[in-house]
């Protein structure tokens, strides 16, 4: 394994949230570009399946992020691959997001859409085929049921449970459960006596979405391994070593 993507061993991941959506629209491949010119080592994105292709955007209706309506699931390809998501560019598949990143960021594919464990692990295997390493990856979701479906797959993919500020009760034991190596948590719901529990569980935890200075100090302080961010230059300025 690079040691560039082993998340074990980094002291600290600067994650850029669906790239650096604070500068580019969010989950497209200028966006993704942008983090990696920044310099992060790991990126972020949201992944749903339409037609057996895995498309890259994060809400399930596309009005916010293109100039398309509706209900993502609800399209068909042609229709989505039609939009404009930011910039004049297009909705990225998965396959296209890995093949421009190219091995220069890990990439952590958020699972976002139903019946997506099975299409992401298929396409990783293909990957490993061509060349990729498994450990340039990280499979999340908040969706625990659909991320179960991953380690009985392929258990050498690095797992990430996500949980929402309400839902961190139990994060530790469901997260041993799901047989996660990390977790996500809300900046909200992170404090220091947390952060050693999961420590102690032998758990890594990452704060989402940190966007302040004074949010990136805090978490920082609380002992986090990493951010997810929209700004990843303001985390490169604080820890200008990672
Ligand atoms: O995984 C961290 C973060 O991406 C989770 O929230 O809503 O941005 O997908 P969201
Ligand atoms: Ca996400």
């Amino acid at each position: 394994m690079s040691a560039k993507f082993d998340l074990q061993s980094m002291p600290f991941v600067c994650i850029g949230h669906r790239g650096a959506s604070g500068y580019e629209p969010e989950n497209t491949l200028s966006s993704f570009e942008r983090a990696i010119a920044m310099g992060c080592r790991w990126i972020e994105l949201d992944v749903y399946q339409v037609e057996g292709e895995l498309i890259v955007i994060h809400d399930s209706t596309l009005d916010r992020t293109t100039n398309g309506q509706g209900r993502v699931a609800s399209q068909t390809l042609a229709y989505l691959r039609s939009l404009d998501a930011g910039n004049g560019q297009q909705i990225p598949t998965l396959t296209e997001v890995i093949s421009a990143v190219d091995h220069r960021a890990g990439i952590n594919i958020e699972l976002k859409g139903k019946h997506t464990a099975a299409p992401v692990v298929a396409l990783l295997h293909q990957l490993v085929k061509a060349g990729w390493d498994l450990a340039e990856f990280l499979i999340s979701s908040f969706n625990h049921v659909e991320l179960a479906e991953v380690g009985p797959l392929e258990p050498r993919l690095r797992t990430g449970a996500i949980f929402r500020r309400q839902d961190v009760e139990d994060c530790i034991t469901k997260s041993v459960i799901l047989g996660a190596s990390c977790m996500g948590l809300s900046l909200r719901a992170v404090e220091p006596d947390l952060v050693e529990r999961i420590h102690a569980a032998g758990l890594k935890i990452y704060a989402y979405t940190v966007n302040k200075s004074a949010d990136i100090n805090k978490m920082i302080a609380h002992g986090v391994d990493g951010v997810f961010t929209n700004f990843p230059d303001r985390v490169f300025e604080r820890l200008p070593e990672n």
